[in-house]
């Protein structure tokens, strides 16, 4: 629960900076999910309304330094625009930043340059974060996104300034907590994705929460090679294995169900978009495994059958090259499916699960789609976010 709401505040004649997370997918300089855009509006509506001044901060992708022009924020501004229905106004320098606050009108809305292309960002430098502080009077955080990131904008800023949780990040958090926290079982957990390194921590946070764990993607490969099966040419993580062994180890005596594809889509060529479904035990030594097959996914649908709660994060296969998407688009069907027949509670987080919903139209079937990927997870796996610690009275 986060205490210090914007609700309940007016903020008239205040310069409020609102980090947001507009690091939203690009293709051919075209904006393909404005989802995270539209999520700021309510926040940035009541700010302007109440008579605020209102500097936005966000990042997009990850720039090494500001030469690194293709992720200027001035590419997603006309989306900015179309998505908050204003004129925003770009300010490349906090100094200017500075000097037009000072002398904006109430109900101005400023953008800052890509956070990240600002030294100390990343390291959460006091030389940044004073520097934005000098220049405001309240910090809103409004993106749960980037709240697993101890940045400048995101944790230093929030203890230096009277801080708040913006709406957004209030929606995230109560449906986070109401929907996992407070899941009726049993629980699946779904866990898909490329790699275990990423996703290690959450598994052996979900073994105490979720009654079933189903690890699916380019990181089951790991848990089969761990259990002996031949996973070929197919992505790997060796320094996982005894981890891996030990995960499900651990599964075991935390009586948590821990399952893995029975049979796979293999290619020899990822390219080639052509793939062949045989047994885990049937993999040979040049096939790369791409996707879940037939038999799995009716596993998956009677697992899914026979739950009440499904928490959802990562695709099944190579989402990104079809036909690669089908097990993925199929368990988003299963499980917008049985969400809409009122036999499921559905949690689903990461750009990948949201694409395939969102591939299928069926994103509003869902109970609840959360944008964060990172912080997503490791809110799951139970872990203290930089970005929510910091913010005043959260407990
Ligand atoms: C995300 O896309 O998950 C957030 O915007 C965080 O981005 P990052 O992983 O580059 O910190």
């Amino acid at each position: 629960m986060l205490v210090n709401h914007i609700v309940e505040k007016k903020f008239a004649k205040q310069i409020v900076i609102v980090r947001a997370d507009f690091n939203v997918p690009m293709k051919n300089g075209r904006v393909l999910d404005d989802s995270r855009i539209l999520q700021a509006k309510p926040t940035i509506d009541k700010l302007l309304d109440d008579g605020a001044v209102v500097l936005l901060l966000s990042h997009f992708g990850r720039p090494s330094s500001v030469n690194d022009q293709q992720y200027s924020l001035r590419h997603i501004l006309p989306a900015v625009n179309n998505a908050l229905g204003h004129r925003v106004k770009l300010l490349p320098t906090i100094a200017e930043a500075k000097d037009m606050l000072s002398n904006a009108k109430p109900g101005s809305l400023y953008l800052l340059e890509n956070i990240r292309y600002f030294p100390g960002e990343k390291d959460n430098d006091p030389e940044l974060f004073n520097q934005l502080a000098e220049i405001a009077d309240v910090y809103v955080n409004d993106a749960f996104s980037v709240c697993h990131r101890r940045h400048a904008s995101v944790a230093g800023l929030a203890e230096k300034l009277k801080s708040y949780a913006g709406l957004a990040l209030i929606n995230d958090i109560d449906n986070l907590t109401r929907l996992f926290n407070q899941a009726q079982h049993p629980l699946t957990a779904i866990v898909g994705g490329a790699k275990v390194s990423t996703k290690i921590e959450v598994l052996d946070g979900l073994l105490h929460k979720a009654d079933t764990i189903f690890v699916g993607g380019g990181m089951a490969n790991t848990f089969l090679k761990a259990q002996g099966y031949p996973i070929g040419n197919s992505l790997i993580e060796p320094a996982y294995i005894k981890l891996a062994e030990k995960i499900i180890k651990q599964s075991q005596a935390a009586g948590c169900e821990l399952i893995f594809p029975s049979d796979v889509i293999v290619t020899k060529d990822i390219a080639a978009g052509v793939g062949e479904q045989v047994t885990v035990n049937q993999v040979t030594t040049d096939d790369i495994i791409v996707d879940v097959g037939e038999f799995t996914l009716q596993e998956m649908s009677v697992i899914l059958g026979n739950s009440k709660s499904v928490i959802w994060n990562g695709p099944l296969g190579v989402y990104e090259t079809p036909p690669f998407n089908a097990g993925t688009q199929c368990l988003a069907r299963m499980i917008a499916e049985l969400t809409k027949s009122g036999q499921l509670q559905s949690l689903v987080g990461g750009g990948d699960s949201i694409a395939a919903l969102q591939d299928c139209d069926l994103l509003d079937d869902i109970s609840y789609a959360c944008t964060a990927g990172g912080a997503f997870l490791e809110w799951l796996a139970g872990r203290d976010l930089p970005g929510l610690i910091a913010l005043e009275n959260y407990r």
